[in-house]
């Protein structure tokens, strides 16, 4: 299986692994870095954590040892990059995902522990309620984006990525950090962080994996989905792939 030749355009850097289990290991190895040294510059560590399948290895490496006891959990501010509109403790529910996979497993205080509202019937007032928070919690930039340290995001099959679906009236949100989002399947009601909050990330990493995701990744490099909008102005951005995702189509026929 070759690597496919446009793979390196991605904007960014690109990590490719040779099976999903190296791409956890890696990616966990740098999310620990990259909390360190948040920690040591502002005393803080921000993240926004994705849903999806993908994350998970990678969240279950950062809890357990030898990991685990090399961060400071306490300088930890948790944040969702989206949510589905269910009950936190439904399967379907990111944080409930991130609740088994992470925050039930590191001593992180409640209380810097902030979920999206997916059950509240208003998802608009919910949405707006994020947004705040996002302002009022996080350092803000000159233009008055607040700036996370870190956002861990995936990618779908058709190009979306957090709740930023193709079509949707949420890729072009610009007066909010997050908004409402419309997905193609089931929980289809989301809410989502905008392109411009993504954006002012100070560092932003794609996990992905599998073949199923290879004509996304090329919808990437061509800007033809709502992948390809995430391009941080002042920020690292990181492509962990693994190899079945980097590869090149086989030939039709
Ligand atoms: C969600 C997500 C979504 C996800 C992608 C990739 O709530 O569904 O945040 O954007 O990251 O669909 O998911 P996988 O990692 O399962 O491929």
């Amino acid at each position: 299986m070759s690597e496919a030749p446009w793979i390196r355009q991605l904007a960014g850097e690109v990590r490719i692994h040779d099976s999903l289990t190296e791409l956890a290991g890696e990616a966990a190895a740098w999310i620990v870095s990259t909390a360190n040294a948040a920690t040591r510059q502002h005393g803080t560590f921000s993240i926004a954590l994705s849903g999806g399948h993908t994350p998970s290895p990678v969240l279950e490496k950062v809890a357990a040892e030898p990991l685990r006891s090399s961060l400071g959990w306490p300088s930890w501010r948790v944040y969702f990059a989206d949510e589905r509109a269910v009950r936190p403790d439904d399967p379907e529910s990111n944080y409930s995902l991130v609740r088994q996979t992470l925050l039930d497993r590191v001593p992180i205080p409640e209380n810097a522990i902030h979920r999206m509202e997916g059950e509240r019937p208003d998802l608009d007032a919910a949405a707006a309620e994020y947004s705040a928070l996002l302002a009022a919690t996080l350092p803000l930039l000159n233009g008055g984006a607040p700036r996370l340290d870190c956002i861990l995001l995936g990618l779908g099959e058709n190009g979306h990525t957090a709740s930023l679906f193709p079509g949707t009236e949420a890729l072009d949100v610009a007066d909010s950090w997050a908004t409402r989002g419309r997905a193609d399947y089931a929980p289809y009601d989301r809410i989502t962080l905008t392109f411009p909050a993504i954006n002012a990330a100070a560092s932003v990493a794609f996990l992905v994996a599998g073949a199923s995701k290879r004509a996304a990744l090329r919808g990437v490099v061509d800007g033809t989905v709502p992948a390809a909008r995430v391009r941080p102005s002042d920020a690292a951005l990181i492509w962990f792939l693994d190899r079945d995702a980097a590869s090149e189509e086989p030939a039709a026929g």
